[in-house]
């Protein structure tokens, strides 16, 4: 009951930000570039796909904030346990489906008005840290002037943690999403067709080279699979920093050679400055 009630203010607070976000005054997010638009022939992914690309850069910027204090070194006190993962569906159900959608892809129904639209955070969520996710969880949209609400006041640290394991297991398959909201089912498949088709764009652009498309999406791959085997590998500090620790530790690991780490660095960077993600 206590649920419902929240949601139908949330759903009332998204449609009033909604209304705050259309005016001809840019936004920070509105005025940025924007990536060209793919063809709904491109791969058939349909719109969703174009949003997350042409927001990137506001994402990106997001993502390379620095995480202020008390947030900044946070690790998840309580492991993802079937009564946690639980929880954390509940709350996520109740709370975050109608803007995120119910696999977490950021496709709930008020995304289509939302400007930044809501984060894929099934995807972006495998990425981040625990420091940044439980910031962005606990002080919401606030430093970015976004849609995204402040949950500190509404949730525990104990339920902010349940929710962050539960979007995490949307994102790596170890939870099935739960009908309500709507939205696509994280999909791995959707995503590499995503990157490739970025790739593709970026050679055909002239931004990279075949070669170095190759090299990125091979290191890219090491990276995704080394998180999936090492998931507690989230360390704290700005993602700058984990990359790199990520990356020295496939070097030492003899997955990729320090060639390829500098190689994708220095592309991963290219690809950013040409609006590509
Ligand atoms: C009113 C719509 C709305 C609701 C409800 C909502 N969010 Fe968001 N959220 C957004 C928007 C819009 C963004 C993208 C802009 C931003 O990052 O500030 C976002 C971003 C995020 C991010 C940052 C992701 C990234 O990759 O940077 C996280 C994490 C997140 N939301 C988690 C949640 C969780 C967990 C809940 C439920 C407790 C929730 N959100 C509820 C709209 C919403």
């Amino acid at each position: 009951m206590k649920r419902t009630l929240k949601l139908m203010l949330l759903l009332g607070l998204a449609l009033l930000l909604a209304a705050c976000a259309m005016p001809a005054i840019p936004t920070p997010d509105s005025a940025e570039p924007e990536a060209p638009a793919p063809t709904a022939a491109a791969g058939g992914m349909g719109m969703g796909m174009g949003r997350r690309m042409g927001m990137g850069m506001g994402m990106m910027e997001r993502h390379s904030a620095a995480i202020p204090a008390p947030y900044a070194d946070l690790a998840s006190p309580i492991p993802a346990s079937a009564e946690v993962l639980e929880e954390g569906a509940e709350i996520y159900t109740a709370q975050c489906a109608v803007c995120h959608g119910d696999g977490g892809m950021g496709d709930g129904p008020t995304a289509a008005v939302l400007d930044p639209a809501p984060a894929p955070i099934a995807h972006t969520s495998q990425m981040m840290s625990d420091a940044y996710l439980f910031w962005r969880v606990s002080e919401g949209g606030v430093p970015f002037e976004t849609a995204m609400p402040v949950w500190k006041e509404l949730l525990s640290e104990e339920e902010r943690w349940s929710v962050i394991h539960y979007v995490r297991g949307l994102g790596s398959g170890q939870v099935i999403p739960r009908r309500g909201m709507g939205g696509a089912a994280f999909d791995p498949q959707v995503e590499a067709a995503q990157q490739r088709e970025m790739l593709d764009q970026a050679v055909a652009q002239s931004v990279i080279t075949q070669a170095e498309a190759d090299t990125f999406a091979a290191v890219h791959d090491a990276l995704d699979a080394y998180r999936a085997a090492n998931p507690t590998a989230f360390g704290a500090g700005n993602p700058e920093e984990q990359q790199a620790a990520l990356l020295a530790a496939l070097v030492a690991a003899g997955s990729i050679t320090q060639a390829q780490a500098d190689a994708f660095l220095d592309i991963h960077q290219r690809l950013h400055e040409a609006g590509l993600m």
